[in-house]
């Protein structure tokens, strides 16, 4: 299986960014824009996992402590080798953290972290092929200003189903910040 662990946006978060993404999908733009169902924010994406992998995974993570802390949005941006469009995601101290603290559980089962830096993003659309999908909406994004912030109340892990009309997720297991987490390490955050 495909797994990737991230947190989930908040109802009225993902509704303002869906509204964007209406304000801006056109029939022939050339993007995928992402179901708004599967929005989150990838803390760390494990790719292939094996079965002996996954019930190694589900105890590390379950381990964690972490109390709920906010997360603050900021304005859309771009990875244009890649071909996305995001909305951008504060990187916080806490944010910083419970990657850290995820990176190291997964890597007790084997998982490699990723040498390049953290840039967490919430993903919103994908280019189908070549760069000027991406040349065609920068334009037309006007002056966005700021989404909400929101409060981080759990992390997930994710089965990710690759497709030939974009990637579909389901959601595998889930871990509560702060509840049912016999103490917290980072209450002060
Ligand atoms: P992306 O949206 O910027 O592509 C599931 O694919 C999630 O894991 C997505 O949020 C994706 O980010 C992220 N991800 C990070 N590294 C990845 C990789 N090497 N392959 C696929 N997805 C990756």
């Amino acid at each position: 299986m495909r797994l990737f662990i991230g947190i989930p946006l908040a109802v009225g978060v993902a509704e303002e960014l869906a509204a964007l993404a209406e304000r801006l999908k056109s029939p022939s733009d050339g993007l995928r824009w992402s179901a708004s169902a599967g929005w989150h924010i990838t803390l760390q994406f494990l790719g292939k996992t094996s079965m002996e992998q996954y019930a190694c995974l589900v105890p590390g993570l379950r381990q964690i402590r972490f109390s709920p802390f906010t997360i603050q949005l900021e304005p859309p941006g771009f990875f244009d080798r890649a071909g996305v469009f995001f909305a951008g995601v504060g990187l916080s101290p806490q944010l910083i953290r419970l990657q850290e603290l995820v990176v190291a559980a997964t890597g007790l089962c084997g998982f490699v972290p990723e040498d390049r830096p953290y840039h967490p993003h919430i993903t919103l659309a994908r280019t189908k092929g070549g760069r000027s999908a991406l040349a065609a909406l920068k334009p037309r994004i006007g002056d966005v200003k700021s989404f909400s912030g929101f409060t981080a109340r759990e992390f997930l892990i994710y089965e990710s189903f690759p497709g030939p009309g974009g990637s579909r997720y389901e959601k595998r297991d889930h871990f509560v910040l702060g509840e049912n987490q016999t103490n917290s390490e980072n209450t002060s955050m």
